[in-house]
Order: C-alpha cells, then structure tokens, then sequence
C-alpha cells in the first residue's frame, strides 16, 4: 500500500466538488441484479470498492464497463449464484449481495464479508431478517448458503438495533418477494433514502425510507434504469473539517444541504461561519475552534463516520472536547497515531470516550492509518500540523475518498501520495 506524505500548515480555500456516496453506490450496485436489461449509474465514485463491486457484477455474468464516473452495466438472466470468495472477502458491503441474489436468483452460495477493522461487525441482523422473509441460510466453515425454495413472502421485521446494511439487505430481498414487507425500526440514513429511489426508478414499491417504518409491495420484474447516485456527505464532511482545522475558507458544491446537517450543526458549535446554498455550501473557519461535546448516533444524529475526523480537528479546538462513539464497540485506532502527533487524548476504559484538551499546534509524525475514516482523520490533522506528516497504508483511505490527494492539493493542501 502507498503512503501520504503531507506538508502542513496550508489554509485550505477554494471551491471542491463532493463525488458520488461510496455508501449509497454499493448497495445500488448490489441491487442491479435483482433487474434485467440494461442501467446507467452516474456518478458513481471511482474507488476500490466500486470497483470490486462491479468485478463482482462481471463474475456473475453481467457486462460492466465504468468510464469516469459512469457505470453501463447490462444484466442477464443470471445463472451463476456462486460468489468469488477473493473479491467476496475484501469488503464488508459484499454481504449486501446476499439479500440482492436471494431476491433476483432465489440463491447465493458466498464467503462471509470482509471490511475495516472497526470492532466485531455481526450481520445476525441480516441474517435473521432474510430469514423471516423465507430464506434458508446454511453457515459451514467460512461459506454461507442461502436459498429461498418456496420463494421469499413479505412479513413485518423489527430490527432490535438499528442497522444500515440489514435494512438494505431486507430492501434487497423483499422488493421482489410475494406480498407486503414491513421493516420496523429501519435505519434512516440517506443511503437508505437512494436506495430506495434507485429500487423504484426500477419498478420497485418502496414506500417510507428516510422513516423508522419502511414499507415494500412485492413486485414481480425490475427494469434497467438510468441514476445518479446521491453526494457522499461524509466526503463532504471531511472537506469541511479540513478547512476549519487549517483556519480555511472552502466552499463545496454538489452537496445535499438536508444530508449533511447533523455535520453542520457542529461545526457551527465550533466556531465556523457557514453559509448554504441550494447544493453550495461554504465554511470559514474562525481564529481559534472551540471544544464541544459529541456523541454518535444513527441518523439523523452525529455520525459514526465523522467521529475520527472531529476528533481530529478537536485536538486543535479551545478547551476540553469530549466525543463518545456508540455506534461501534472499537473505532479508536486514530487516537493513539494523533497522540504521537502531540495531541492530549485520553481514552475512558471502554475507549468508546476520548476526552480531549485542545492545543494550540500538533506537530508532524510518522502514522499508520488502520480503518478508512481514522486514516483520513490522520491527514486532516497532517494538513492542519506543523512539519511533515507521514500516513502509512493509504490504501484504506483510498476505499472511500476519490483522488483526495488532487482535490486537497488545487484548494492549497501540499499533499504527495508516493
Ligand atoms: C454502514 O455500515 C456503513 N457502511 C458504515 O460506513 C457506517 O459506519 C455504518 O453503516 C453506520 O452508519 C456502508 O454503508 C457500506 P450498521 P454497516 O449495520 O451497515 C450493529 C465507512 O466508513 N449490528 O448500521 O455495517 C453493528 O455492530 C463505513 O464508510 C449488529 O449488531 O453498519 C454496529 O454496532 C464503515 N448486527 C451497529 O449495529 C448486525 O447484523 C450499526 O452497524 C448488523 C449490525
């Protein structure tokens, strides 16, 4: 894996366009095999896991072709249910696959996912939900099998927690099942809301993503369509932080305003002058960034993803910042890479807490980026540094932000990767 090295210190001002959402592209890739025919998938982002989804669509009999950020994908009637384990293993969104073939095929024969090391990711979620709609799934060693033999029949679903990918995965499977499926307690992350969009610009009856209540009329065929996949917020929100943390003045374009307000609120909290307008927005950043307290929630809360890039730009805020993570058990990787840059962190005992004294100047170290956002968050705190900032296996951070190196660069940032 490449590395970063970074020269800090530079305002980041200018103007940057956000590219289309890793999270909302994978299940919306996912769920072209439930049709037939051909679909056009705009801004799709380019990046590994992209990529990896679409060499899965190949494996599986579709003709793909990705130029730019547009993905032609022509789908078969698809024979071949067994999953490549090596492409299978690499992410965890594979596991999106399983609702979507048990949906469109009736069987999937797949490698459990891989994905970032954020702490233990259980899919029993997932699992329990396409059981309920009919499926039969066989777990042996590390391959799963599942198969819908009298069909899959909508029912009511109470997810216990909230979850992103089991309420896609239930999506996935059930937008061709006989009957009326209910999702209850269904996440209510814009990822969910494209998705949704995507599955009925396809002929699909979904009704109330972006609710806690998702409702899904069976249907029996799902066309090709043409799609532009919505903006990544969390990319947005990286840029931002970026700016306040270098005392910048950024505007981005190609932003959904609504998406990005539990990222907004904040960094007005800290400080930041913001300005929006329709898909525009524009941060500047004050002298000093003041501390605040955060906690991660599902949507419409704080988000997850954002935790490592707040506590980033935190070790440079006035005052105590304490950020709680709630969602996973272990996304604390970053902190002890931005404690060797001279942050003050400590970590609770469950080190789901980081309590952080705000210093004036973080200083640039050697880092290993070990997750996607806690690498980003490693070059956001490069950029903001005095000296050179080294961030080891960019290849993590690669999955999520397109050609960031490029966009950091044309609005001031002297980043390399090498
Ligand atoms: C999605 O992951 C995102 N990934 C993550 O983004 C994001 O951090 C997460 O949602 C939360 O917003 C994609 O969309 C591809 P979850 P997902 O199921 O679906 C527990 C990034 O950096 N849980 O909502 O895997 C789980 O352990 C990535 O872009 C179960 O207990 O997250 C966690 O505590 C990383 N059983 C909580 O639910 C299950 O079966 C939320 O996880 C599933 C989840």
């Amino acid at each position: 894996m490449p590395d970063y090295r970074i020269r800090g210190g530079n305002r980041l001002c200018g103007l940057l366009d956000v590219g289309g959402a890793k999270n909302a592209a994978l299940p919306i890739l996912a769920a072209l095999v439930l049709s037939e025919g051909e679909s056009v998938i705009h801004n799709c982002p380019q990046i590994a896991d992209i990529e990896l989804s679409v060499e899965i669509l190949r494996h599986l009999g579709c003709r793909a072709e990705l130029k730019g950020n547009t993905l032609t994908v022509h789908v078969p009637a698809i024979t071949n249910t067994t999953l490549p384990t090596e492409l299978v293993a690499r992410m965890r969104s594979s596991i999106l696959f399983m609702g979507a073939m048990l949906g469109g095929c009736g069987e999937v024969t797949m490698a459990g996912p891989g994905g970032c090391q954020i702490g233990p990711r259980p899919i029993d979620l997932h699992m329990k939900g396409l059981r309920k709609l009919g499926a039969v799934i066989n777990e042996d060693e590390d391959m799963m099998h599942a198969r819908a033999p009298e069909g899959l029949h909508g029912t009511r679903i109470y997810l216990r927690e909230i979850s992103v990918g089991a309420t896609e995965n239930i999506m996935l499977a059930a937008v061709k099942a006989t009957g009326e499926t209910t999702i209850v307690n269904a996440a209510r992350e814009p990822e969910i809301v494209d998705l949704a969009r995507f599955l009925n610009a396809m002929g699909a009856a979904v009704q109330g993503a972006g609710t806690s209540t998702i409702r899904i009329v069976g249907v029996k065929k799902l066309r090709g369509t043409t799609y532009r996949i919505m903006p990544d917020r969390i990319v947005a929100g990286t840029y931002l932080l970026a700016a306040a943390a270098t005392g910048g003045d950024l505007t981005l374009q190609q932003v959904n305003n609504a998406d990005i307000k539990p990222i907004v609120a904040p960094l007005l909290a800290m400080g930041c002058s913001i300005k929006e307008r329709p898909a525009v927005i524009r941060l500047r950043a004050p002298r000093v960034l003041k501390g605040l307290h955060l906690t991660t929630e599902a949507h419409p809360g704080f988000p997850t993803d954002m935790q490592a890039l707040f506590v980033a730009a935190l070790c440079l805020a006035k005052g105590t910042s304490i950020v709680e993570e709630r969602i996973f058990e272990s996304r604390s990787a970053h902190v002890a890479e931005l404690i060797r840059m001279g942050a003050h962190i400590t970590l609770t005992t469950d080190e789901r807490t980081f309590i952080i004294k705000g210093r004036a100047h973080l200083h640039g170290a050697q880092t290993t980026s070990r997750d996607l956002r806690g690498g980003a968050a490693l070059v956001l705190a490069g950029l903001a540094a005095e000296g050179v900032t080294t961030v080891t296996d960019a290849g993590y951070i690669q999955r999520g932000y397109e050609k960031l190196t490029e966009a950091l660069n044309s609005v001031g940032a002297d980043i390399v990767l090498a």
